[in-house]
């Protein structure tokens, strides 16, 4: 059942969203050509394991995100973005300073490795453990507001660069909401894709936060399944 709807692309919103206008491309950071699974798993276990999990399932005492089964072309851009300062640079964001250090020991080959391994990694789906959100405020909320880019499973859509968020947990889609509002994530005039969150999340509070990542935590005991789409 859940394959059949995996298929298509569904936009409950009339009006489309506005088309990305990025002038780079979101792999600029990685070398070229088809990734190296085994270089990537080895760079992977070496350097990424103890902080993002063996099976990519994240560390909540590190503040480190489940980041199995993140699209290569999102974990690519977003590396690219802790390199260019654009992320993880501010002396408050303590967590993203940990990962723009790993950022910038990363070269554009490990870079691609690294990103198609992550990608081949199994969907860690997201639960529930913030109390507190109320799931169908956040259905509505993610109806309205979210939907049209991250799509009606959470997935994301390639084509608005939009992230997948049904395999991250509660407490980091929580944790980047709040940064996308207070300016510390995606307020780079060139970041394109952040100044779109950080417009969505400016006038949101806390609550709502709670609320929609509750709803996607639902999402993910639904769409979870699905085999994860071609890019
Ligand atoms: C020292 C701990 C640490 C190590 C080692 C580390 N990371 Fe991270 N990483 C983090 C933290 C913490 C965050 C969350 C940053 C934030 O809150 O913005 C993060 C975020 C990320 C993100 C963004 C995820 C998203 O959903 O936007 C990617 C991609 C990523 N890491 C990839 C990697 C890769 C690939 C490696 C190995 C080459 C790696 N990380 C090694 C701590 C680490
Ligand atoms: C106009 C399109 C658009 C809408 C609407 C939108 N997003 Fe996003 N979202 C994006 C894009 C693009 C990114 C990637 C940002 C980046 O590159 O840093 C993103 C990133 C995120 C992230 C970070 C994911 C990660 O792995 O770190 C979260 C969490 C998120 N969005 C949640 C939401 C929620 C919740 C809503 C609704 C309240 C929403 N978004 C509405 C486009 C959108």
């Amino acid at each position: 059942m859940a394959s059949m709807v995996a298929v298509t692309s569904v936009w409950s919103q009339e009006d489309d969203p506005a088309p990305v206008t990025e002038s780079e491309a979101p792999f600029a950071s990685a070398a070229e050509g088809e990734a190296d699974l085994e270089a990537g798993k080895a760079r992977y276990q070496q350097v990424c394991a103890q902080c993002h999990g063996e099976r990519g399932e994240g560390n909540f005492q590190l503040k480190a995100p489940s980041i199995a089964n993140l699209p290569d072309w999102y974990v690519a851009g977003q590396i690219g973005k802790f390199q260019k300062d654009w992320r993880g640079s501010r002396p408050e964001d303590v967590p993203g300073n940990l990962m723009h250090a790993i950022a910038m020991s990363l070269d554009p080959v490990a870079i691609r490795d690294v990103a198609g391994y992550i990608r081949s990694m199994t969907l860690v789906p997201t639960v529930v453990t913030l109390k507190g959100g109320n799931p169908e405020r956040g259905a509505e909320l993610f109806r309205e507001r979210c939907m049209e880019c991250h799509r009606y499973n959470g997935r994301g859509e390639p084509a608005f660069r939009s992230a997948q968020l049904i395999g991250l947990q509660d407490w980091y889609i929580v944790s980047q909401l709040k940064k996308f509002r207070d300016g510390i994530r995606g307020a780079h005039e060139n970041d394109a894709e952040g100044t779109k969150m950080h417009r969505i999340s400016e006038r949101m509070t806390d609550g709502s936060f709670h609320d929609v990542a509750s709803h996607i935590a639902e999402l993910a005991e639904k769409y979870a399944v699905e085999r994860p789409r071609r890019r």
